[in-house]
Formats: C-alpha cells, sequence, structure tokens
C-alpha cells in the first residue's frame, strides 16, 4: 500500500533579520490512506509549516515530503487545504465560494451537482444564495469546510479549523467531520491544541515539542466510534497527552493515616 502522506527526515527553517529558527528537526512521519491523524503541540512547534509542506505551499531544507509515494514539488487538487480562518470570499455567495475552486481550474464534471452535494453534506442547503457575512461563525467553518472538500481532495489539511468555535458549536462540527471523513473515505490531517478533539476524532495523535518543532509521541487511540467523550477511556488518552504536553499538573502526595 502506497502511504497517503510521508514525510523523511524532513528539517526546515526560517531566517528572519539574520535570526534563524529550526521549525522542524528530524520529522519521520508516514500516514495511511484513509487516516486521521490530529498534530498537537505548543505554539511555534512548527505544525503549520509542517501542514505547509505537505500542501506544497513551502518546501523543506532537508528531507523528503512525498504524496501517494511522488515528491511534493507544489498545491495539487490531491491536497485540499482548510485554514483556520475560514478564507470565505465576501464578495460571493456561499455556493459561489463552494464551486470557486472547480471553476477555476475548470473542472470537467458538474459543478452546480458538486456544489449542491456538498451544501447537502454540511447542512447549508438554504444558505446557497447567503453571503458570508449572512451567516454564523459556525456555519462558514461549514462552508469553508465544503469549498475544501468539493473538489474531491484524497488528502484534507485542517489547520485548526475549528479554533474560533465556542465548544458546542464545535463538538457539533467535529461530528460532522467525521461523518464527512467516514463518507468521503479520505485522509484528514489536523492542526488542533484541542486534547479532547484529537481524542475524539483520530487515529493517531502526533504530539510534537518545540524549537525545533520535534515528534515526541505518536498515540494510537484505539476507541471504537462515535467516542464517548465522558467514558474513563477517554479521559485516560486525554490523561496522558495532556502529560506528554506537560499540562497533566502534579500528582498530589498520597496521604497515610497509620
Ligand atoms: N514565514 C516565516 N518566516 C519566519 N519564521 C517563520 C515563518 N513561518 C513560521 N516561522 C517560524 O517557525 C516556527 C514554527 O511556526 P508554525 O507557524 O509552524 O508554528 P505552529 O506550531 O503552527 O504554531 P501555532 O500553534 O501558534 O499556530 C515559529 O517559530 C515561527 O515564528
Ligand atoms: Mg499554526
Amino acid at each position: 500500500m502506497v502511504n497517503a502522506i510521508e514525510l523523511k527526515q524532513v528539517s526546515k527553517h526560517f531566517t528572519r533579520d539574520g535570526a534563524v529558527t529550526q521549525a522542524l528537526s528530524d520529522i519521520d512521519l508516514t500516514i495511511e490512506p484513509g487516516s486521521f491523524v490530529s498534530l498537537i503541540g505548543p505554539s511555534g512547534c512548527g505544525k503549520s509549516t509542517m501542514l505547509r509542506l505537505i500542501a506544497g505551499l513551502a518546501f523543506p531544507d532537508g528531507g523528503r515530503v512525498a504524496a501517494r509515494g511522488e515528491a511534493v514539488t507544489g498545491p495539487g487538487a490531491d491536497r485540499g487545504f482548510m485554514f483556520q480562518e475560514h478564507n470565505l470570499f465576501p464578495w460571493l455567495t456561499i455556493s459561489e465560494n463552494i464551486g470557486f475552486g472547480l471553476r477555476a481550474r475548470h473542472d470537467k464534471g458538474d459543478i452546480e451537482a458538486r456544489v449542491a452535494e456538498m451544501l447537502d453534506l454540511v447542512g447549508l442547503a438554504e444558505f446557497a444564495d447567503a453571503y458570508p457575512h449572512q451567516l454564523s461563525g459556525g456555519m462558514c467553518q461549514r462552508a469553508s469546510l465544503a469549498r475544501a472538500l468539493a473538489g474531491r481532495p484524497s488528502t484534507l489539511l485542517l489547520d485548526e479549523p475549528l479554533g474560533a468555535l465556542d465548544a458546542f458549536t464545535r463538538m457539533n462540527i467535529q461530528s460532522e467531520i467525521e461523518r464527512i471523513w467516514q463518507e468521503e473515505h479520505m485522509t484528514m490531517i489536523m492542526v488542533t491544541h484541542d486534547v479532547d478533539e484529537a481524542v475524539y476524532l483520530s487515529d493517531t495523535v502526533i504530539v510534537m515539542t518545540a524549537r525545533p518543532g520535534k515528534i515526541v509521541a505518536r498515540i494510537p487511540i484505539k476507541l471504537s466510534r462515535p467516542r464517548p467523550r465522558s467514558s474513563p477511556d477517554f479521559f485516560h488518552y486525554s490523561a496522558r497527552i495532556l502529560d506528554l504536553l506537560h499540562y497533566g499538573g502534579k500528582q498530589p502526595e498520597p496521604e497515610y493515616f497509620l
């Protein structure tokens, strides 16, 4: 089986005003087709940089990035990208936004039908002719997800896609993302700062540390779906990830009464 995405010994630095930042170092990662992988780690540890390398929007200094066995030489329709901000064009309606990429690359299929299908998938059919400012933040996030999905990418890269949402909308959209991932059989790679979100959605959680960004743990989440968020097993995984991120807190010393 060809891996959906493979990073081998990848490193990346940036130079600003003569100062060098080693953003990523020694990154080895293989992602199987159809899996859901989350990247979690402190701010500045190189998560967005890693997604940009996979998207072909940036290139490594050393090592190799491959998508479906081929070296990544630039962006491709096989890799959809959803940014943290919804980035919808304010002057286009929701359906025009969703069809934008397909029109731009003169997609041969029936664009109207695909847009209608995507609107249904994210539950926005009633808002096809609305403009982004007429939608709530969560609805804009869903429209943005629909736009990223419209081109049928085999891999979807999500950079903190739900970062700006309230906890309840966030949980609802997490379930929608899980449903879409299962229905469309795609590979999803998501950056998040939310440990519960990572445990809820991922087959594997990749935990990173900062400067230089390195992978410190790969945690397979072996819970059946949909995952009960309040179960002890779920809590066990989140606690383990929080510990790796050094937010687990110190356990109180046991008290002994003789
Ligand atoms: N274009 C750039 N020029 C200079 N430095 C950059 C550039 N892009 C990223 N960096 C640096 O690389 C490091 C990693 O940045 P990156 O955006 O990948 O972090 P991140 O893990 O996504 O952080 P966050 O969780 O805050 O989004 C940071 O120290 C950042 O300052
Ligand atoms: Mg980032």
